[in-house]
């Protein structure tokens, strides 16, 4: 790889930020929760900003064409694969994308695989769906007899994240085509959230659901955005995409959803595709020295901790914590006396009582030093 690496913004200016990753807690905290990365964003990205706040451009998002063919040549480019981008809609994020899809087509019941991101249980909380968690293997692979189980038994929604949070995974073709073969064998409907993508690491493979041909295109229903690849998560636009066989479900869709995105997140995505490719390769250099310089820290201060997954895409990193002796709640340990702010393991499903998610995408420094105070606590459990 290329030593073609963006630094993390400095510690004053992170503090001054007033997203949720630098207000949630006070300032003697190290935040690595929340899936915000700690890198400037891309200028091209700032520019439209700027333009559209310069000329007073602030409605409500209208026509915005420059979608569909900017993502249609960003996918192409990237994954080999020319989306027919005929039943494209905007939403506000990709949960409520997701919600949405879900509550016009009278979802019931819909599986997930934990551990798995936070959103998902709270997003179909919120629809008051049955949540058929069928656990992904102990190789972190999907668990096909349990998946076909639940489709047989009814279920017929399944909610994927490729790549995977919290595991940073991407799941390979044969398996996700082994998916869509079992969806279309039971008429089931495959959300695939894909919002990492655009962060899979070089030597690695994303395939998207809906390129894998007929029954993926019968089963699949793509939710993406540039919020977290492009670190814009404050901007509200997102979008779903469906082949012309979804297209009835798709439908049932409330035409208000686009308006419902704001005007500066739609234009920042469209940017972000067609002109933010430059930023993007050079952030994921840096993610991967970022993750290179975690793994390679957290065996050092933390050798009775697990990195269960290295990750291949995103910067995010899933952690068993059984051996530092925390107790039972380790992350709110790790927060009152560590004071560094973690993803409980619960939060990814409710087994997860000995994991925690950590964010990685922030300095080298800032990871060293939230390892290190995770160790002093750890010193003192063991000379206790
Ligand atoms: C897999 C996954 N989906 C969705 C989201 C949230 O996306 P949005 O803010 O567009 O709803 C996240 C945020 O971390 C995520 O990791």
């Amino acid at each position: 790889m290329s030593d073609n690496r963006i630094g993390a913004e400095s510690r004053e200016a992170l503090r001054a930020r007033h997203s949720a990753k630098w207000r949630q807690y006070p300032d003697d905290v190290l935040p690595l929760f929340v899936a915000e990365m700690d890198y400037p964003i891309a200028e091209p990205v700032k520019r439209i900003l700027t333009d559209l706040v310069n000329a007073n451009d602030l409605g409500y998002l209208g026509a915005i064409p420059e979608i569909a063919p900017a993502f249609a040549e960003f996918a192409e480019k990237r994954w080999g694969w020319t989306p027919d981008t005929s039943h494209l809609k905007l939403a506000c994020d990709v949960g409520v994308a997701t919600v949405e899809f879900l509550r016009a087509n009278h979802a019931k019941s819909v599986v997930v695989t934990s551990p798995v991101y936070s959103g998902f249980w709270s997003w179909l909380t919120e629809l008051n769906v049955d949540i058929v968690d069928v656990p992904l293997t102990d190789a972190f692979d999907m668990d096909f007899a349990g998946i076909e189980k639940a489709f047989a038994s009814g279920v017929r929604f399944f909610l994927l994240c490729n790549p995977h949070n919290p595991l940073g995974r991407v799941f390979g073709r044969e398996e996700l085509l082994a998916l869509a073969q079992l969806a279309d064998k039971y008429g089931a409907t495959v959300i695939a959230d894909e919002i990492h993508a655009p962060l899979t690491f070089p030597g690695t493979e994303f395939v998207p659901y809906l390129s894998l041909g007929p029954a993926a295109e019968r089963t699949g229903v793509l939710v993406t955005s540039t919020s977290k690849s492009w670190n814009l998560a404050g901007l509200k636009a997102a979008f779903l995409l469906v082949h012309e066989d979804k297209a009835a479900m798709f439908d049932q869709l409330p035409a208000s959803m686009h308006y419902r995105s704001s005007i500066l997140g739609a234009f920042s995505m469209a940017t972000a595709y067609s002109e933010g490719v430059p930023w993007l390769d050079t952030t994921i250099d840096t993610i991967v020295a970022a993750r290179d310089h975690f793994a390679n820290e957290l065996e050092r201060l933390l050798p009775g901790a697990h990195l269960e997954w290295m990750p291949d895409a995103g910067y995010l990193a899933w952690i068993d914590v059984s051996g530092l002796g925390l107790g039972e709640t380790p992350n709110e340990r790790i927060l009152t006396d560590a004071k560094v702010a973690l993803v409980a393991g619960t939060n990814c499903g409710p087994a997860y009582v000995n994991h925690v998610r950590i964010n990685f995408a922030t300095s080298h420094e800032i990871i060293t030093e939230a390892l290190e105070r995770i160790a002093k606590i750890v010193e003192s459990v063991k000379s206790h």
